[in-house]
């Protein structure tokens, strides 16, 4: 009886693989997907390929199958776009097809499944979103209004360094101090405060539910239940840690942020268009129904990574490469001399009398791009990409480091020149008006804050260049470059030190 229990079960058993392989291939013979290493059943290629599909091992597989290419990642199709054409269609083209974000397991817990503005799918939400941040955070009004802050910023850099004996001497991990500095930029637009010292509490416990936020939601530790749903419930562990996070750190930003805004608010008089900081902005629009308190809290949370981190991680690559090209460094720093007098400090307007130093922070950008992958893009529908099926819900990656790295349409892209941008790429901007240099992207989904990256890092890196000589430590030619690439982020691997040498004026 048992026997024929089990027979009858081997033999469903082998009519369901029949069936699915017939299935398969009947679906296998209608789509044309894009060309990609084979696929084994249930993990796909994910045991070939491996966890850490980083800008570089994404761009070994493009020069073997081509500027489009698929991977199966369990259950999850990855979609590779590594040609300028290519990347066009996607950002630009059908940029209403391909302009929504693929979420995951972890990041569905840190967006509250997409009640925010980075991750949400391309619709109405976004929209909404989009257009409530753009005044209080996105102008040049904004630029105009926090210009003074940043610049005085910069200036207590400057300070803090040449009053740190050890600056001069056996140097200083520079990158401690720049991210007080980009905590108080940012935390001085959302909601007109700003940090003391390194050591403020309040500095420290956001800082840190910062950085686990980002690491739990960079590393590749989860991939494997994000690619293969049974294996899921293994994942547990992980997802309480991330849910824990979340919840610590929305709370840290009502208590302490949103709340102390609302009261300060609510003492102050009706009319004062001119103080409003960004949550106040926000804040009407919640007033008005437009949103809700979760989707202000998001916001604030969205701020906090794509604003701080990244252009971080971009000053901290610049000073690395200034450094290690000490050449490039002293002609910036004549540039500056020339241009501004020497010691007469650089301000906002000031940065665009100085193309050498639009260029250093061009390169900066090009070789070691923060986001490198952009942000993950996804096609809600089934969609038609260079003559080939994508699958609807498909994880789209614009290698946009391949594009601005790829020798084919750069002159030995390996090398850090500053000088190609005045030369033969006189012309390209980082705004998207060339398609194999989008360090911002390009298109619906693109950066909005290049608005404000840019002229914040044209005012720190020429505020340390005029009036430090940045070097290597004591017994080190150079810093090491290492890079540690995320699910889509790029930065350095170790916190260097440097020796920041005072200048005299
Ligand atoms: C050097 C600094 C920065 C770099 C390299 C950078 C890069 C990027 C990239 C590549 C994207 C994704 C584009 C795409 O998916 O097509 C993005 C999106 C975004 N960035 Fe930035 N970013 C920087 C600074 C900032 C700043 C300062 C802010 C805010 C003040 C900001 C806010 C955003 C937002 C809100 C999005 C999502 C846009 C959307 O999904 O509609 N970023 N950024």
């Amino acid at each position: 009886m048992d026997l024929l229990l089990v027979e009858k079960a081997l033999l469903g058993l082998f009519a369901a693989a029949v069936v699915a392989v017939a299935v398969s291939k009947l679906r296998g013979k209608r789509l044309k997907l894009p060309p990609g290493p084979l696929p084994v059943p249930v993990f796909g290629n994910w045991l070939q390929v491996g966890d850490d599909l980083n800008h570089g091992n994404l761009a070994a597989l493009a020069r073997r199958f081509g500027e489009i290419l698929l991977l199966r990642m369990g259950q999850r199709n990855l979609v590779v776009v590594s040609s300028p054409p290519l990347a066009r269609e996607v950002l630009h083209t059908q940029g209403v097809e391909f302009g929504s974000r693929t979420r995951n397991v972890v990041f569905d817990i840190f967006t509250g499944e997409g009640q925010d503005m980075v991750f949400t799918v391309y619709g109405e939400h976004w929209r909404k979103m989009r257009r409530i941040m753009t005044v209080p955070f996105f102008t040049n009004k904004v630029v105009q209004q926090y210009r003074a802050g940043w610049e005085e910023e910069a200036a207590r850099v400057v300070d803090d360094v040449r009053a740190d004996p050890r600056a001069a001497t056996e140097g200083i991990v520079i990158r401690r101090r720049l991210q007080l500095m980009m905590y108080n930029n940012m935390y001085r637009i959302m909601f007109d405060r700003r940090f003391e010292s390194m050591d403020d509490p309040l500095f420290l416990r956001l800082r840190a539910l910062n950085g686990e936020r980002s690491r739990l939601a960079q590393s590749f530790e989860y991939n494997y239940g994000d690619f293969i749903p049974i294996l899921r419930p293994f994942l547990r562990g992980y997802l309480k840690i991330c849910k824990e996070v979340k919840d610590r750190r929305l709370q840290l930003f009502k208590d302490y942020f949103l709340e102390e805004r609302k009261k300060l608010s609510s003492t102050k008089p009706a009319d004062n268009a001119g103080l409003k900081c960004a949550i106040d902005h926000i804040l009407d629009a919640q007033q008005k129904g437009e949103i809700n308190e979760d989707n202000v809290l998001y916001i604030v949370e969205n701020i906090n990574v794509a604003a701080i981190e990244t252009t971080l991680w971009s000053i901290e690559w610049a000073i690395a490469e200034l450094v290690n090209h000490p050449k490039i460094q002293k002609k910036l720093r004549d540039e500056l001399d020339a241009v501004l007098g020497p010691g007469a400090q650089i301000t906002e307007p000031d940065t665009q009398k100085l193309p050498y130093l639009q260029a250093v922070i061009k390169e900066t950008l090009r070789l070691r791009m923060a986001i490198p992958l952009l942000v993950p893009h996804m096609n809600l529908h089934d969609a038609k990409l260079a003559g080939y099926d994508i699958p609807a819900e498909s994880k789209i990656l614009v290698n946009a480091w391949w594009l601005a790295n790829n020798p084919d349409h750069w002159k030995n892209p390996e090398e850090f020149r500053p000088e190609r941008f005045l030369e033969e790429e006189k012309g390209v901007e980082a705004n998207g008006n060339d398609f194999r240099y989008l360090p911002f992207g390009v298109g619906r989904r693109s950066c909005p804050g290049i608005i404000l990256a840019l002229p914040i890092l044209g005012i720190t890196i020429g505020r340390l260049v005029q009036n430090f000589e940045l070097l290597p430590p004591p017994g080190q030619d150079k810093v090491d470059t290492t890079e540690k690439g995320g699910q889509f982020s790029l930065h350095i691997l170790k916190h260097y030190t440097i020796v920041a040498k005072p200048r005299v004026f």
